[in-house]
Formats: structure tokens, sequence, C-alpha cells
């Protein structure tokens, strides 16, 4: 096992590591002289052209996932999308449109709620993609197109180089789709490809300077909640972030859509209580630093995860993560990083198991 983890204390930590290679990998994969190539996906023009809307359907991260491919999808190529916890989805007879496209996402292709949501959708007729990494599980033998990510064998239970490239392959997508119908030029086109290109070293840069999480993670072992706030993508990236701070490190963890905090969050916040902003979006930072604001006055501890340029943020919040600057549509892909690194450094200042989490399996093959 000690080889196999590659000088790495944990599968975790390596897998953070395999981060940069694994999404450059997976866009190389359908990059044909520059240009985005679905022909082994299967997806044809015409067909893109005749999408109705798409269902995405996932469990646990895949389904975070397909939060922030929701507002990419929907504001890039105008197509409407709707996010389904594949759990939930198979149980409630949805009214399903025979010219959407559902967008089953799963790293081990068995989890069992999403296979099931897959073969209604197949049952309805309708098209069906699936995002999925193990080559030849169920869910990828059973869907109608596949497209692979590359990120190669995942052993810790809790998911991140697997995470990042089925965000690569939903940027993907999103792009080829904006194009075919005619919602972004031929400029905007390669512009998003060549800054896709960038996302593998930018990834890199933030693992590159992970001590300074390590330092803010041995600081919050002994909390008891955090909270996570963002709007939009953000909001999105606050989901992923608190699932991994809860999976690996047990304390109690939420994720907000800052405008709801007033609504009831609020109320849990005491002298201390950690409070994570998300601010990737510029749209969306003045709003979400004052709610940041509110959480400081009744006592929070902040910390406040933005783009370097932003350095105002430090008027506010107590720590601050720098990531770097890239389009805001692939914002999710830079900052799950100190969030995963967040997550694994606080388990192991506790002295958990964080590739074996207790009570948690990596593939959840029953309902
Ligand atoms: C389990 C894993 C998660 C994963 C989820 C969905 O809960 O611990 O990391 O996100 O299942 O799994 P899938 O294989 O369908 O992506």
């Amino acid at each position: 096992e000690a080889a196999e983890k590659a000088g790495f204390e944990h599968f975790m930590m390596k897998e953070i590591h395999e981060q940069p290679k694994v999404v450059q990998d997976t866009l190389n994969s359908v990059l044909k002289d520059g240009r985005i190539d679905l022909a082994e996906v299967g997806l044809a023009e015409d067909e893109i052209k005749d999408i109705s809307q798409i269902y995405i359907v996932a469990c646990g991260s895949a389904y975070h996932v397909g939060m922030a491919a929701q507002y990419v999808i929907e504001d890039m190529a105008r197509i409407p999308v709707r996010v389904e916890l594949a759990s939930e989805f198979r149980y409630r007879n949805p009214i399903l449109d025979p010219h959407a496209l559902a967008i089953v996402i799963s790293q081990s292709g068995e989890t069992a709620d999403s296979l099931a949501a897959l073969r209604l959708c197949k049952d309805h007729g309708i098209r069906t993609l699936a995002i999925v990494n193990v080559v030849g599980s169920s869910i990828a033998r059973e869907a109608d197109n596949v497209f692979y990510t590359l990120a190669g064998p995942e052993i810790s239970v809790a998911t991140t180089k697997a995470y990042s490239t089925q965000m690569m392959a939903s940027y993907v997508l999103a792009i080829q789709f904006a194009l075919v119908r005619e919602q972004i030029t031929e400029e905007q086109y390669t512009g998003y490809i060549k800054e896709l290109q960038t996302l593998p070293e930018k990834i890199q840069r933030i693992i590159d300077d992970k001590e300074r999480i390590q330092w803010f993670a041995s600081k919050q072992a002994n909390a008891h909640d955090t909270f996570f706030v963002g709007r939009g993508i953000d909001y999105a990236i606050s989901m992923e972030g608190s699932l991994k701070m809860k999976e690996v490190s047990y304390i109690h963890s939420e994720a907000y859509a800052a405008g709801e905090l007033k609504h009831g969050t609020i109320s849990l916040i005491e002298d201390g209580t950690l409070v994570i902003g998300v601010l990737t979006q510029p749209d969306l930072y003045e709003k979400t630093v004052s709610n940041m604001v509110e959480c400081k006055s009744r006592g929070a501890y902040l910390m406040g995860m933005t783009t370097f340029g932003n350095y105002n943020i430090e008027d506010t919040a107590d720590f601050t993560v720098y990531i770097p600057k890239t389009d805001p549509y692939f914002a999710t892909s830079l900052a799950v990083i100190p969030l995963q690194l967040l997550g694994y450094y606080v388990s192991v200042a506790k002295g958990l198991d964080v590739d074996k989490p207790r009570n948690l399996a990596k593939s959840v093959t029953v309902e």
C-alpha cells in the first residue's frame, strides 16, 4: 500500500496532487487541433441543436458538479438545466420531455440510485449521456453516450480528482453546446478553450501553497460547526467544500446560499463560529461580503476565498485564501482545491482515518 501511495501519507493527498494531470488528460481526450471533438462521446451537431432541456442526475459530489455545471450551461449555452438528486428524481414520477438530454454523472458508474435514474430516463425514451470514470461500469454500459473522465482509480472515499475531471467534462459540454447553438462567437469559443488549458497549471499553483491551508486547518480542529456561504457558482462550490469538511473531519458543516442566511441559519452563529465565504464571482462579490459582515457582527470567525486582486476582502475576513484569476465560469475548478485541502488537513490534525471515514463507502450500491 505504501508503494501505491507514491510517497504520500494518504491516498486523498496523493489524489489531490494528481489533479493537474488528470484534468489535463480529460481535456486533451476531447481536443483535436485545438477544437472540441465529441465524436467519441457520440454527440452529433444536429443532436445538440435538438436538445430542449437538460436533466443532470447524480449523487454526492457528482451532484455538486451538476450544480456548478447548471450555472455554466444555462448561462453560456442558454439551454434550461435541472439538477436532481438521483434518489429523489427516481421516486417522484417526473414529467420528462422526450427531447431532453439526461446527463448522469458518476465516478464509479455503479451508484444504485444514479443507475436507476438512468434507466428511468431510458424507459421514457430520453437520450442519456453518462460522465463516468470507471470504464465498463454499469452506468457506462447502459447510457447511450459516454464521456469518460480520465481520473484513474480513485481510492480515497472522499472524491477529489474525479470531481475535478467531471467539472472539466461539464465545461467542455457547455462550450460545445454554446458554439453549436450559436450562443457564443468563434472568438469566445477559442478563448474558453485556451482558458481551460491554463487550469492544470493554476491548480498546481494552489497545491504548491498548501502549507498555508495546513496552518489554518490546525487551528480549526476543535470547531463544532462550519458554514460555507456563496451565491451562484460560489454556492455550488460551497456545497462541495462543506461535504469535504463533514465527511473527512466529522465537523458539522452546512452550505448555504448566502441570501438564505437571514432566513434561519444566522441564528446559529455564535462567538467564534467558522463561516467560510466563497467569492469567486465578480458580480456577486459585494452581496456575499455584506452577508459575511452580518455574520461577523454576530461573532463569526471569517475565512474568505476570492481571486487574487480582491484584496479588500481583508477588511472583512480574518483569514483569506486567494485563487488565480480565471474566467468566472471555471472558478469551481480552482476554488474547490483549497477546500479539499482544508477538509484533509483538519481530518489529519484530528488524527482521523482520512481515506476511510467512518460509515461511508466509496461506491454506494444499495438504495
Ligand atoms: C459516495 C462517495 C462520494 C460520491 C458518491 C457518488 O457517497 O463517497 O464521494 O460522490 O458516492 O458516487 P459516484 O460513484 O456515483 O460518483
